[in-house]
């Protein structure tokens, strides 16, 4: 179902990022069996795409996947607006746009990471979306880009953007080089300045403000939401192992559900894999999300190797997910009787 307002942010206690080739429909529909109640986002989307190429296919999702955000590229007000509510309308509960995108192709755009020297424009772009849709609009940032001031921009971003509408941001705690690093590297070699995101927290008491970069635990989002953060957003920790993140979430992140067991969540995926199989689909689209799910249990590597070995093969269906789930089995008895 459609969130309002206020479940849209209770969500947003832990949401999942955005993240290119990886978040996809399927990627989102997986996640949502290990956790019922974290924010889900979708891989960037350019308002261009949308408004001008009417690729409008980008927006399919499954309504089973909400709470779920459409995280929007792009720097034209007018052109923002209209892709926004063609999100809106498409059904998503959110709408973000992203300025911490240091991608060749995004900066050739005039967006991503860029928009963090232009806050006037971040703020323009804000204006007309939230003027366009009546679901809750949202900024993903740096804390800024190459030689920029952390100190002073951020704060300076963060208010002109919220003057402008934007009540909650998630802030990357690191900043973007944007010449001279691969977009890989600009996740790993800026240093983190969580000390800075929790400043921000003093300053900006009205807004809602998420930490993302580099965490990997449950135990360091329950610390962050301890020490006074309203949301974490956390990539590819959550992607490389989804059951340490997000199958006891719901529990306490959220103080409410159970804990998700991986194998009951790789058998709430079958109907969904021969649904996607039967329309012509391939079987790897859906299990190539699903590798890490027994990341660090027995029997987890041969999971991995039969999916990633047979899932391509033109014939390859739910059938091959029962079988590589048998040696997680095989593991788990052993354990248990060791
Ligand atoms: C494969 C990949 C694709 C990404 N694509 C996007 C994207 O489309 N939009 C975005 O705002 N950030 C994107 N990111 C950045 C993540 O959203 C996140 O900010 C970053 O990975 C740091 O968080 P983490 O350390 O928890 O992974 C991407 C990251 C990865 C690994």
């Amino acid at each position: 179902m459609k969130q309002g307002f206020s479940s849209i942010r209770a969500a947003a206690r832990l949401s999942v990022a955005p993240m290119m080739d990886w978040t996809d429909r399927h990627c989102r529909y997986f996640h949502r069996q290990l956790s019922g109640q974290s924010l889900l986002y979708t891989e960037m989307v350019t308002a261009p795409a949308l408004v001008r190429g009417g690729a409008t296919h980008l927006l399919t999702f499954s309504p089973e996947e909400h709470p779920v955000a459409l995280q929007l590229g792009g720097s034209d007000p007018a052109e923002l607006a209209e892709a926004a509510r063609m999100g809106a309308a498409a059904g998503y509960d959110e709408i973000n746009l992203n300025c911490g995108c240091p991608s060749d192709r995004v900066q050739s755009g005039t967006f991503g990471a860029i928009l963090m020297t232009d806050p006037g424009r971040v703020a323009e772009c804000v204006a007309a979306m939230r003027a366009a849709v009546d679901i809750e609009v949202t900024v993903k940032c740096r804390i800024g880009v190459d030689d920029q001031t952390p100190e002073e921009v951020l704060p300076e971003f963060l208010s002109r953007v919220g003057a402008a509408g934007c009540e909650r941001f998630i802030i990357h705690a690191r900043k973007a080089w944007l010449q001279g690093l691969s977009p890989k590297e600009n996740r790993d070699i800026p240093p983190l300045d969580y000390d800075l995101v929790m400043r921000m927290r003093g300053y900006f008491q009205g807004l809602h403000l998420s930490v993302n970069g580099g965490i990997t635990s449950l135990v360091e989002v329950e610390r962050f939401l301890d020490a006074g953060l309203d949301g974490v957003m956390v990539g590819r920790a959550a992607y490389h192992d989804p059951s340490g993140i997000l199958a006891h979430a719901d529990r306490r992140i959220f103080g409410t559900g159970e804990d998700r067991d991986p194998v009951a969540v790789v058998h709430a995926m079958l109907p969904y894999i021969d649904a996607h199989v039967a329309a012509g689909g391939k079987l790897g689209q859906v299990t190539r999300h699903m590798l890490g799910l027994f990341a660090g249990q027995p029997g987890a590597r041969l999971w991995r190797r039969i999916l990633s070995e047979g899932a391509h093969k033109p014939e390859a269906n739910s059938a091959l997910v029962l079988r590589a789930l048998e040696p997680v089995l095989e593991g788990a008895a052993v354990a248990a009787e060791g």
